[in-house]
């Protein structure tokens, strides 16, 4: 069951060019410069006027979340808050009829999730679930919505699911940046044409592994890690923290790169593993300014860098290539070395990597 791999979660890890493959099948028409998402469809209309998103999820669907705001701002023009989703409930937020409240969830089950969904439907707003299990509770409470088609996610630690959730969250940026008119069709034309190869750039990061697991056994006995990133690389590194914390039960912390030097640099001394989103794109050069400053207090620098890169492997003490790519692919090309990492890391301390101490698949309680 497990595909001749010794845990779920490995196995997960490597479904990830054909679970992203089957969550994009159908729904993207490269030569056209098309997106069609059947599940949404109904709503085409109103994605026009729409004042703003809200995204709600917890966990690494919250992450996703983030990733998403990122991309629906910069091609629909959309304003997007992303919430978790266990505050929301509980403030009293102002949500209007012309507010769409996108709640993300793997297992569709999540009790905040539902309670925050139930909650901004009562006060009007057109809700959309992003879920992996068909027919689950936040499926059927949405008014609509888009399944990721990741295929069952048996690890506690969500790996796949995540990735899907991404490229919906993509998809879904330029189906309503398509909708609004802010994206060219040549413009749609190019990312899809990329997105399309995006499955096979994950397949070439995955060969990775032997290079990962070097680096993992280096830094498996620390006590801390911190996870580092700019742009969309800032959930990626919320996620490399999340994942690492949850299996291997280091502590670990993920932070936006410029956000170093406010308190947490305070940290950083030689024992100190520092994790970098460090690829070639919009914020490269910013983040091999917070690199000096940890190399300057000795931290142990990990940097995710741009294949071929010399700048970071100056300065890193170890660089784990991926492909280049459109910073809008980024999370999803950026996310596998550090589930990777987290994976080898855990196995190394002898830790139950998929199912971990204290936590359960689905949080259906408070
Ligand atoms: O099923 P959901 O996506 O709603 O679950 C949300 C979180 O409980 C989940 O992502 C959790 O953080 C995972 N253990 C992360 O790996």
């Amino acid at each position: 069951e497990k595909g001749g791999f010794d845990h779920f979660m490995l196995k997960e890890i490597y479904e990830q060019p054909r679970s992203i493959k089957d969550c994009m099948r159908g729904r993207i028409y490269p030569e056209e410069g098309k997106v069609q998402l059947g599940g949404i469809k109904e709503f085409a209309e109103k994605l026009k006027n729409i004042d703003r998103i809200i995204i709600v999820a917890c966990g690494t669907s919250w992450h996703a979340g983030l990733v998403g705001e990122y991309l629906i701002e910069e091609y629909a023009r959309i304003p997007v808050e992303v919430e978790y989703a266990s505050e929301f409930r509980y403030r009293n937020p102002i949500i209007t009829e012309k507010d769409v409240v996108i709640a993300i969830s793997q297992s569709g089950e999540t009790a905040d999730t539902m309670a925050a969904i139930e909650m901004a439907k009562e006060r009007g707003a057109t809700i959309f679930g992003i879920c992996n299990v068909a027919g689950a509770s936040i499926p059927r409470l949405s008014h609509a919505g888009v399944y990721t088609h990741a295929g069952p996610e048996i690890g506690v630690a969500s790996t796949k699911a995540f990735t899907a959730q991404v490229t919906v969250l993509t998809l879904m940026a330029f189906y309503m940046a398509q909708q609004k008119g802010t994206i060219t069709t040549s413009k749609l034309i190019e990312l899809l044409t990329e997105l399309d190869n995006i499955p096979e750039k994950i397949q070439q990061t995955l060969e990775s592994n032997n290079i990962i697991k070097e680096v993992a056994d280096k830094i498996k006995d620390s006590t801390n890690c911190l996870f580092l990133g700019r742009g969309s690389g800032f959930p990626v590194a919320l996620e490399g923290a999340l994942k690492l914390k949850e299996i291997s039960y280091i502590h670990a912390e993920g932070y936006p790169a410029a956000e170093m030097k406010h308190g947490p640099i305070a940290l950083i001394d030689e024992e100190m593993p520092v994790v970098f989103i460090a690829t070639q794109n919009s914020s490269y050069e910013k983040v091999i300014s917070n690199i000096q400053e940890v190399k300057a207090r000795k931290g142990k620098v990990i940097a995710i860098v741009t294949q071929g890169d010399t700048e970071v492997k100056k300065m890193a003490d170890y660089c784990i290539e991926i492909p280049d790519a459109n910073e809008a692919f980024l999370p999803l090309l950026a996310t596998i070395p550090l589930q990777l990492l987290s994976y080898h890391i855990a196995v190394m301390r002898g830790c139950n990597v998929d199912q971990p101490r204290n936590l359960a698949k689905s949080v259906t309680v408070e």
